[in-house]
């Protein structure tokens, strides 16, 4: 439903409002199309509430200034692409985005609380930690990377991204400040006011002896949290729920180790890479984004098994299924060049299987062979592997 014009807070702009899609702290998150060429967005605008504070006017240019630095000169795959910045009628800014199709790691983690397999939860964080690379080497850090701000967007016909959204909270650190068109303006936090969320914060980052100068470690803490929220099922200090009891267990309180069921299905040496990046001191921490991602990429070298499992764009899957049905005879070579023993490839083989039995009953045998073999490859690579 179109907003009439009226009720429509983008009345007056290049934009119209579809329809709503989030309301958050200090934002309303719609969807909105371009008036004059019909394309689709997601617009950040500022709450009504909070039209009367410059400091979030401040916040919400900054956030865009980020946006666009980090897409120049060039599109960055991991972070949320800004469209266009300006003001509402009533005077609140706004900020069009790429619209995202898919769900916030929060949402996906409210559905149950399941660990996530490894080679899902690793291949998330490398891609957090490619859009931080490039967010750092601007000198900024994110400051409220949680599962709410991580989107797995699934662009229409391809492949699963993360998207790192809502710079809302970020910090441009003083050698940050001369960096391309990236802070015009510095924004100061006063020191007893805490900036992040309490679950989701670094040590230095809840303590306001420290806080004023967190740097990029604090967001690599940030990972470390999330990668163990979705290897573990949990969140670290999960049965806390008071901010300063948060605050004062992130500070002081060491982390629960993995519990005993999910260290015997999680490689000691993966415990060891996310409790390092969850260290209380950020010198005990891995230096970089660079120097975490490269890390958990020898793990993954050292342990095939734990290699994302490659997605397949609609297209490549189209093209895959092509290829199965006219050779069946070669369907394993097909598999592995499209590098799919995985999870997709088993529903499309059952399919395959039926209709080709119902059509080539002599071939039963053959396609009953390849699905098993195919679940046993999905099963190693699901158990828990040895030590070597
Ligand atoms: N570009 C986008 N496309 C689709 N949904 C989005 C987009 N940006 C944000 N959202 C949704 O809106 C929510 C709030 O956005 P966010 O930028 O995190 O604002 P806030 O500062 O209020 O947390 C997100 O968790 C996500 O679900
Ligand atoms: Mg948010």
């Amino acid at each position: 439903m179109i907003l009439t014009n009226e009720t429509d807070p983008l009345r007056d702009t290049l934009y119209e409002t579809v329809r709503l899609l989030r309301i958050g702290g200090m934002c309303e998150i719609y969807e909105v199309r371009n008036r004059a060429s019909g394309e689709v967005f997601a617009a950040k605008i500022l709450r009504d509430a909070q039209r009367r504070s410059p400091q979030t006017h401040d916040r919400m240019r900054l956030e865009r200034d980020i946006l666009f630095e980090v897409h120049r000169p060039t599109v960055h795959h991991h972070v949320v692409r800004p469209i266009a910045f300006g003001t509402a009628a009533d005077g609140r800014p706004y900020l069009a985005m790429e619209r995202l199709r898919g769900r916030t790691l929060q949402e996906i983690a409210a559905e149950g609380d399941d660990p996530m397999p490894a080679p899902q939860a690793i291949d998330i964080a490398l891609q957090i930690l490619d859009g931080l690379f490039v967010v750092h080497a601007l000198g900024v850090v994110h400051r409220d990377l949680k599962p709410g701000n991580v989107f797995l967007s699934r662009p229409r016909g391809g492949r699963r991204l993360v998207k790192l959204i809502d710079f809302g909270l970020a910090k441009v650190s003083a050698q940050g400040r001369g960096v391309g068109r990236v802070a015009p303006l510095f924004i100061s936090t006063a020191d007893e006011v805490f900036v992040g969320t309490h679950r989701y914060t670094a040590p230095e980052q809840a303590d306001p002896k420290t806080a004023r100068n967190v740097d990029a470690r604090a967001d690599l803490y940030a990972v470390g949290l999330v990668l163990y929220t979705m290897l573990c099922g949990r969140e670290p200090y999960y049965d806390l729920e008071r901010h300063r009891d948060l605050l004062r267990a992130h500070i002081q309180e060491a982390i629960d180790p993995p519990s005993k069921e999910t260290t015997e299905r999680l490689s000691p040496e993966l415990v060891r890479i996310m409790m390092k990046a969850l260290a209380k001191n950020p010198a005990d921490r891995f230096a970089s984004a660079q120097e975490f991602s490269v890390a958990l990429s020898q793990f993954v070298e050292r342990h095939p098994s734990t290699a994302p499992q490659k997605e397949l764009s609609a297209l490549e899957h189209a093209r895959m299924t092509a290829e199965l049905e006219v050779s069946p005879e070669r369907q394993s070579e097909i598999l592995a060049r499209y590098g799919v023993p995985s999870a997709q490839a088993l529903p499309e083989l059952h399919k395959k299987l039926e209709e080709n039995v119902r059509r080539t009953p002599k071939l039963r045998k053959k396609w009953e062979a390849e699905v098993e073999r195919h679940r046993e490859l999905l099963l190693k690579s699901s158990r828990p592997h040895r030590k070597s």
